[in-house]
């Protein structure tokens, strides 16, 4: 009874492990497919080091099993001492120069990746695009070189190499956008920079990854990777002041915490209140924060504060 028990706990723990790691895809074991090439290289030493620690597991835990069963103690008495065995210099010497050889080899390997991940390719002016990625509690901003602005989805140019210069005005954070290469965090007082290259047109979501207070869960990012004329047509419906980024910003800063209506979650209801119709007050209360709210708009363009206070005289003067 107490057999088919045990049995029954495992299998159902084994289930449950496993179900969790089909549902993580390609098994559960590898990261996302990589379109950026300092991705794949990431992938790339994923996979080495994945393979040495596969290796070990498989002759450690082989190891292991074949003792229990070939050393078992077969009715014997339950103090017998077994056979006295001191030293085996062939042995000792192998594990330890083998560990070192492995770790020497994944060093090597990820020191010669290293540069192609961390550097920026060269580009020919003009080709290469600069965005800026700066994280706040609890949304992110872009900004563009003429000035556009989109907030939580950023939208780039299949092709190009973009540069992204990451950083944050009130605590850390950290891009990370898996199948366009590896994390780099937003430190404030700092600029990190980090890039990626895909032709593949796509949205490749991506997720704060540095626990950053109550709504980090929410801060997530989307990379959108368009036809280069797609890419146009977006920089001119972006400029600070304008709607598109009205709507953004409301969605990313505001109804996170106050609902999608302005009907209160977290964050009080602000649906009907006169601050929202009161540009200087409202600005007020977006740069310096509020209580528990932080300063969301602490070193946003004057044009994005109207682009929002129009966007919510929109949505909320009628009824409220
Ligand atoms: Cu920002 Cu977590």
């Amino acid at each position: 009874m107490r057999r088919l028990v045990s049995a029954l706990l495992v299998a159902s723990l084994l289930a449950l492990v496993l179900g969790a790691s089909a549902f993580a895809g390609n098994g559960g074991f590898g990261p996302e497919a990589p379109v950026s090439p300092n991705a794949s290289r990431i992938n790339d030493a994923y996979w080495l080091i994945f393979g040495f620690t596969a290796f070990v597991f498989v002759v450690v835990e082989s190891a292991l099993v074949w003792f229990v069963i070939r050393y078992r103690r077969r009715g014997r008495p339950r103090d017998a001492e077994g056979m006295q065995i001191h030293g085996s210099t062939r042995l000792e010497v192998a594990w330890t120069v083998v560990p070192v050889l492995i770790l020497a080899a994944i060093g090597a390997f990820v020191f010669y990746k290293l540069p192609g991940i961390k550097d920026v390719p060269s580009a020919r002016a003009g080709e290469q695009l600069t965005v800026q990625v700066q994280a706040h509690q609890f949304y992110w901003e872009f900004r563009y070189p003429n000035g556009q602005l989109s907030v939580d989805t950023m939208v780039v140019p299949a092709g190009r190499v973009v540069r992204l210069e990451v950083t944050t005005p009130d605590v850390a954070h950290s891009w990370w956008i898996p199948r366009l290469g590896g994390k780099i965090d937003a430190i404030p007082g700092r600029v990190n920079t980090t890039w990626f290259q895909t032709d593949r047109l796509g949205t490749y979501p991506g997720q704060c990854a540095e626990f950053c207070g109550l709504y980090h869960a929410a801060m997530r990012a989307n990379v959108v990777v368009v036809a280069p004329e797609q890419f146009s047509g977006f920089l001119s419906s972006h400029g600070a002041g304008s709607a598109a980024v009205g709507k953004e910003t409301f969605t990313g800063a505001c109804a996170k915490c106050h609902g999608s209506l302005g009907q209160g979650a977290y964050g009080p209801k602000i649906a009907g209140n006169a601050t929202l119709a009161d540009r200087q007050a409202l600005e007020q209360l977006l740069r310096e924060g509020k209580g528990r709210m932080p300063a969301v708009g602490k070193d946003w363009p004057d044009a994005q504060i109207d682009a929002l206070f129009r966007d919510l005289k929109g949505r909320f003067s009628s009824g409220g």
